[in-house]
């Protein structure tokens, strides 16, 4: 697009240089010589005045032509810099909108959170329990068969379940902003480019002018080696809209997976590390912020270095669903039942659409995106958990460098709730999840995103590779 206005301007440029120094020439002041050689030369003069005349007469006409050429010009430059402003609004506005989106869903996986264990707050109902004598003589009574955990079991659990929970949140928020942000510009690329073709195609071919922007449409519309051969495809076996938009709706319906079954691989390696570098740490050792950090830092390495090895398809398992199976289960989860049956009748762009993202979740350049928005979570996290330990000193205790693991504990537990606080209508002003801004505003993530939109259907020529 941008290409096309620019060999505009740059034509036109040119020919505005062309009628200036045109100009010039014409209206050169005489000054003595050329008097002189008038006045020697006036009978030749006479008769070629007559000539420049002429010549005059058609120059103006031609200055008509140019100016009218111009102006036609210009028009279609306007139009062409609208739909280039059109399309910058649209990329804005679906970034916008994979935000929102985030919102949307931060509730669903909270419940599903809600639901495993790691739900921190049932923990500290039972340590709450364990103070009060009259609930603890009641449950050892009536529940025999399962003792009461002692207050350090407690403390244990919660101290563990708190660093896996905030580690799980960081891994799998980072996760669903990516997968948001790659599905909506692929589904709006496909939109706009749609219409803008369209829309080009028209202007052009009335215009009848040989642009590149012509060439590079028809050239990309034709080529049946394009990747987006298949859309042409769909074109031509008539897709209804209908059925065009039940195949979006699956194509977005793929977040489900994340929420509910791809968290807990993440969940998994990162309980292992956990385990391995706290377990040794009771609730009662003190440790400094920066010992905190490195221990922080150790597991973020070790799990970075599980879920970005090389050949190892454990992040799109993660991302989306392997086996034929497993889809068919999510689709049953998330399409209604008629929705589901009119989906099977045609599953062409569903397909494009996946192997699109699957290409994109596969290449390289997704993952150094992941892994600075999770390098960016930790700096979120060690700025909340560092400021809400040093506020939980007693007065007195202002020079103190060491800090229980316990308080470490109530920070990380209170970052958690924050990270995945949305309040209603927070996206709109109300309060804003700083964790999700901070994500948002990670600039790999604009990077791809915009890559992602202005790829015109030949991903595997723009980077897209391992
Ligand atoms: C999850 O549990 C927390 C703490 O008990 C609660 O504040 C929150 O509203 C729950 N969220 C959902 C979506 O049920
Ligand atoms: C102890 O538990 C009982 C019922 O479970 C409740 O009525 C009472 O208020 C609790 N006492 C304290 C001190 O929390
Ligand atoms: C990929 O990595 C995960 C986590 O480290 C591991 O469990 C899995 O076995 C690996 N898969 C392959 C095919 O190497
Ligand atoms: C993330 O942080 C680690 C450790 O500081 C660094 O080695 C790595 O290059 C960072 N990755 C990105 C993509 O910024």
């Amino acid at each position: 697009m941008g290409y096309a206005v620019e060999v505009g301007s740059t034509s036109l440029r040119s020919m505005r240089n062309t009628i200036i120094s045109r100009k010039n020439h014409q209206t050169m002041p005489p000054n003595q010589r050329s008097r002189s050689l008038l006045q020697r030369h006036r009978g030749k003069l006479l008769i070629s005045l007559t000539g420049i005349a002429a010549l005059f007469t058609t120059g103006s006409v031609v200055v008509f032509f140019v100016k009218r050429w111009l102006y036609k010009q210009q028009l279609r430059i306007t139009e062409q810099h609208f739909i280039k402003e059109q399309i910058k609004r649209r990329f804005e506005q679906t970034q916008e909108d994979s935000l929102y989106t985030i919102y949307e869903l931060l509730p669903v996986w909270e419940m599903v959170l809600n639901e495993s264990n790691l739900d921190l707050d049932s923990i500290i109902t039972q340590l709450k329990d364990q103070k009060n004598h009259t609930t603890r003589e009641k449950s050892v009574k009536s529940i025999e068969s399962s003792p009461l955990k002692t207050k350090a079991e407690l403390w244990n659990e919660l101290e563990l379940k708190s660093l896996i929970k905030l580690t799980t949140v960081t891994y799998t928020v980072s996760s669903l902003i990516l997968l948001t942000r790659l599905q909506l510009n692929i589904l709006t690329r496909n939109e706009y480019l749609d219409s803008a073709i369209k829309l080009t195609m028209e202007q052009e071919n009335s215009n009848k002018l040989n642009s590149r922007l012509y060439n590079w449409v028809t050239s990309w519309w034709s080529n049946p080696e394009e990747k987006m051969s298949d859309a042409t495809a769909a074109k031509d076996t008539k897709m209804d809209g209908q059925e065009v938009y039940i195949n979006e709706q699956a194509f977005l319906s793929l977040s489900w997976w994340i929420l509910n079954k791809g968290w807990l691989h993440y969940n998994e390696i990162i309980t292992n590390q956990i385990e391995i570098e706290f377990s040794g740490v009771n609730p009662r050792d003190t440790l400094t912020l920066e010992e905190f950090s490195s221990r922080l830092t150790k597991i973020f390495q070790n799990i970075n270095s599980q879920i970005f090895q090389e050949n190892n398809d454990s992040l799109l398992s993660i991302f989306l669903p392997k086996t034929s199976s497993e889809q068919e289960f999510l689709l049953s989860q998330t399409l209604d039942p008629e929705a589901l049956e009119s989906f099977h009748t045609n599953t062409l762009i569903f397909k494009q659409l996946i192997n699109e993202l699957t290409q994109c979740i596969e290449s390289t350049v997704t993952s150094i995106v992941l892994e600075s928005l999770i390098n960016e979570s930790f700096h979120f996290i060690m700025n909340k958990v560092g400021a809400k330990t040093m506020a939980k000193k007693k007065p007195g205790q202002e020079d103190q460098q060491y800090y229980q693991m316990a308080v470490f504990t109530m920070s990380i537990k209170d970052c958690c709730q924050e990270m995945l606080q949305t309040a209603p209508g927070s996206a709109h002003g109300g309060g804003v999840n700083e964790y999700l801004a901070t994500l948002d505003s990670v600039q790999p993530l604009d990077d791809l995103s915009a890559s992602v939109y202005s790829n015109f259907g030949v991903s595997s020529s723009y980077g897209f590779k391992r």
